[in-house]
């Protein structure tokens, strides 16, 4: 058998279960996916575990059943339905996109890989697993999975990422013509439960028989990896301000930037020289003994969070008072969410 032929059979009896899914029992039986879901679960799954998607999967199809529902979302509560999920320009991207879908192409996903990669946050990656996955074109999908099991089938010891357009190409090779949806999520499923990146399983793996690495004894050191720069680390100020009826002085952060689009506290820029202090308002402001911390993708931030008891006043140029009936903690990106947490486990804010 083929190394595809060895995948998918493995695939029949072993394919996850996952909510985006069409099992291959039922793809056989003739159930097609549906694009909106499959394109909806890849945006998610960019740099984010399957673990970690499962409820925001759950809870988008819930709330926005198809594209066009989407589409007629109000941003906010989009933001807020992806906060906690990370990497917020895919959410902005995700509304643009079903906005696109649903006014230029009558709701209906396209299915030409130029007019996918044409859409808002579609990329390479993207448009390939959805013409794989949703319409069982043979397009490669190569993400982090993939690339892990094709270095160690073919034992190619290039680091990555310079290995990146060989391992593409080595992916490509192995794309068979028939199944090729189901063979993308079986290289993914195989990279994910048994190609591990610590500890693979290679005992139970259906490619042992052919796989380079393995006959070398070095699938466990591979693929290898440029070493990366550290990353620097980011200091600022945050300042959560909380009026006597409970109401939280908040800002909308700027689209295009770090957590753009998301709800946030005020607060200073984030440099590696500490910036200067930059409360809100006028108030008499405590600092936390604690700071938060939280790692971006390239640095670590450490925030110092003040609080304050503040009068009836109006919000200044930029910011909103959220009654405390509408606040919610859960929409809030994960940074932020941090800092309230750490405000309500300390003691009862103070006096004005
Ligand atoms: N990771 C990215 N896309 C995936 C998919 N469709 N199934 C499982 N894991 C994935």
């Amino acid at each position: 058998m083929t190394p595809s032929d060895l995948l998918l059979t493995w695939y029949d009896a072993h394919a996850r279960d996952l909510p985006w899914r069409v099992g291959p029992a039922d793809r056989r039986a003739g159930v097609a996916p549906d694009p909106y879901r499959v394109w909806l679960s890849e945006i998610m799954l960019q740099q984010t575990t399957v673990a970690a998607v499962m409820d925001y999967f759950t809870k988008f199809t819930t709330l926005w059943p198809s594209v066009d529902a989407l589409a007629a979302a109000h941003d906010p509560d989009v933001m807020a339905a992806w906060a906690g999920l990370g990497y917020y320009a895919r959410a902005r991207n995700l509304l643009k996109c079903a906005r696109v879908v649903a006014q230029d192409h009558g709701g209906v996903f396209p299915t030409d890989h130029d007019a996918l990669l044409a859409l808002p946050g579609i990329g390479p990656y993207t448009a390939a697993a959805i013409s794989a996955i949703a319409f069982d074109r043979p397009a490669t999908v190569v993400d982090g999975n993939v690339e892990r099991v094709m270095a160690r089938f073919h034992a190619e010891e290039t680091p990555l990422p310079r290995a990146k357009p060989i391992l593409t190409e080595l992916a490509a090779a192995l794309t068979p013509a028939e199944r090729p949806g189901d063979y993308a999520q079986a290289v993914m499923d195989l990279g994910a439960t048994i190609c591990t990146p610590r500890n693979p399983a290679c005992g139970i793996c259906p490619l042992i028989t052919d796989c380079a690495a393995r006959a070398q004894g070095i699938a466990a050191d591979l693929p290898r990896k440029e070493p990366k720069a550290p990353k620097p680390i980011r200091f600022g100020a945050i300042y959560l301000a909380q009026r006597g009826d409970g109401a939280w002085l908040l800002e909308r952060r700027p689209e295009k930037g770090l957590l753009g689009g998301m709800l946030g506290w005020p607060g200073t820029d984030w440099r590696t020289d500490a910036p200067p202090a930059q409360p809100p308002l006028g108030a008499n402001w405590t600092p936390l003994p604690e700071e938060v911390r939280h790692t971006f993708t390239h640095f670590h931030l450490r925030l110092s969070v003040h609080v304050a008891q503040v009068a009836d006043t109006p919000a200044p140029d930029g910011l909103f008072w959220a009654p405390l009936r509408q606040f919610r903690a859960a929409d809030l990106p994960t940074v932020m969410r941090k800092a309230y947490q750490l405000v309500q486990s300390s003691q009862a804010l103070p006096d004005p």
